[in-house]
C-alpha cells in the first residue's frame, strides 16, 4: 500500500497543506519543535484514527480551532481509493471513497506501523500499554479480533455490574457468563497463535538486524497461565474451571477477577525478561525487531506490504544501527516515512519543516 497525498486542516501546528509523497521514501527534515512528528501522526491519524502521542483528540485540533480532519488517497493491490478522518470537540467522523463509514469497517483499510521513540514503553510499560499494542496489531490485520474484544468488553461491565450489585442469582448473570466465556476464549485463541508467529519472526528479525549472538522472544502471559496449543474447547474449560476457584473471592471484591483484560506478553532476550536486564539501546532494537515482524505479519494476513513511519531516528540509533534500519528498507517494497533533525543518506523525497510549513 502507498499513500500518494494528503490534505491536512487544522492539525496541531501544521499549516493547511496539500502534500505529495513519493512511493518509497519520505525525509520530514527539519530543528526541534518545528512539526516533524505532528506531520507523522496526520499520516498514522489519517490511517488508524488515532493519535500514537496520545489518547486525546482535542490535542490534536490546533490551538484555537474547534475542528481538525486529514484525508489521503492512496493504492492498494487493487484500486486508488481515499479516506478520511475528521473530529470535532464530539465526535470522530470516518470516511472512505468519500463516503461516510463506521469504525468497524474502517479498521484495517490502509495498514500502517509506527516507530517513535515512546515505543519504549512497550517494554519498560504496564501491561495495558502491551495490551493494546497487540490488540490493534492483529486487529488491523484480522478484524473479527477487534468484534470480538468488543464482545469481550461490553460482557465484562455486564459482569461487573451483576458483581457490584451482588446480584449473581440472576439467570442472567449465568448467561453473560456463558457469552464471556466464548467471546474471551476466541480472544486469547488468537492471541495464541499471533504471539507464536510473531515469536518466530522477531527472533529471526532480531538476529539479522542487531546482534546474531542473542536469542529474542516473545511470550504471551496469559490469565489462564502456561498455555501450549489448546483448542478453542480446552480455553473455555480452563476459563470456567478459573472461574470456579476465584467465584467467592469475585463476589467479596464486586469485580471480575479473571479475563484476557488481564493478559500480559513477555520479552526475553537470551531467556532474561528484557524489561529487568536489557540495556537501553537493547530495548530499543527490540522494539524495532518487534515492528518489523508486524510488516511481515500484515503482509502475510492481507497480502498487502503496510506504511511505515520511523520518527526522529538519529536520537536513538547510533550510526551503524541507522545504517542497518535504512539498509533493511531499501532492500524490501516498503513505502517509509520517516523524520529526523539531521539529513540521511538515503534516496528519498525531501520535506523540509519550518514553524508548521512544510517545503518539499
Ligand atoms: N494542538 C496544537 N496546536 C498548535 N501547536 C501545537 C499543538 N500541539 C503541539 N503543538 C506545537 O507544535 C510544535 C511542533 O511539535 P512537533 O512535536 O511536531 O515537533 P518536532 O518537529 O517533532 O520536534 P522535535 O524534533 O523536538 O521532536 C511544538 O512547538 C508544539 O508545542
Ligand atoms: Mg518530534
Amino acid at each position: 500500500m502507498q499513500i500518494l497525498d494528503m490534505n491536512m486542516i487544522n492539525f496541531r501546528n501544521l499549516d493547511d497543506e496539500h502534500l505529495e509523497f513519493d512511493r518509497r521514501f519520505n525525509l520530514f527534515l527539519g530543528k526541534n519543535g518545528q512539526g516533524k512528528t505532528s506531520i507523522l501522526e496526520a499520516i498514522y491519524f489519517t490511517v488508524t484514527g488515532k493519535s500514537f502521542r496520545t489518547s486525546k483528540n482535542k490535542e490534536m485540533i490546533k490551538y484555537g480551532r474547534h475542528k481538525m480532519g486529514a484525508f489521503v488517497n492512496y493504492e492498494d493491490r487493487i484500486a486508488l481509493k481515499s479516506i478520511s478522518v475528521k473530529v470535532d470537540e464530539k465526535k470522530k467522523r470516518y470516511s472512505y471513497n468519500r463516503k461516510p463509514i463506521k469504525y468497524d469497517e474502517f479498521l484495517g483499510k490502509l495498514n500502517i506501523i509506527s516507530f517513535i521513540p515512546e515505543d519504549i514503553e512497550l517494554i519498560i510499560g504496564s501491561p495495558s500499554v502491551r495490551r493494546s499494542f497487540f490488540d490493534y496489531e492483529i486487529a488491523q490485520a484480522d478484524p473479527e479480533y477487534y468484534l470480538y474484544l468488543k464482545s469481550v468488553s461490553k460482557l465484562l461491565k455486564f459482569r461487573n455490574k451483576y458483581l457490584k450489585d451482588r446480584n449473581t442469582k440472576d439467570p442472567m448473570f449465568e448467561i453473560y457468563n456463558l457469552e464471556f466465556i466464548k467471546y474471551a476464549s476466541l480472544v486469547v485463541k488468537k492471541r495464541i497463535d499471533y504471539i507464536k508467529n510473531v515469536s518466530r519472526l522477531l527472533s529471526l528479525n532480531y538476529r539479522k538486524l542487531f546482534d546474531g549472538e542473542k536469542e529474542l522472544t516473545l511470550g504471551y502471559k496469559s490469565f489462564l497461565g502456561e498455555l501450549k496449543s489448546p483448542t478453542l474447547e480446552e480455553i473455555g474449560g480452563k476459563i470456567r474451571k478459573s472461574y470456579e476457584e476465584v467465584r467467592d473471592r469475585e463476589l467479596r471484591y464486586g469485580y471480575s477477577l479473571i479475563g484476557p483484560q488481564r493478559d500480559d506478553f513477555i520479552f526475553l532476550l537470551d531467556n532474561k525478561e528484557a524489561k529487568s536486564y536489557s540495556s537501553q539501546g537493547e530495548k530499543k532494537s527490540i522494539v524495532f525487531a518487534l515492528k518489523i515482524s508486524e510488516i511481515d505479519m500484515i503482509i502475510k494476513e492481507k497480502k498487502e506490504t503496510p506504511i511505515f513511519i520511523i520518527d526522529d531516528i538519529s536520537s536513538y540509533f547510533d550510526s551503524i544501527r541507522k545504517g542497518n534500519i535504512l539498509k533493511y528498507f531499501q532492500k524490501r517494497e516498503i513505502q517509509l516515512f520517516i523524520s529526523s533533525t539531521s539529513d540521511l543518506e538515503i534516496e528519498a523525497k525531501r520535506f523540509h519543516i519550518h514553524r508548521g510549513g512544510i517545503d518539499g
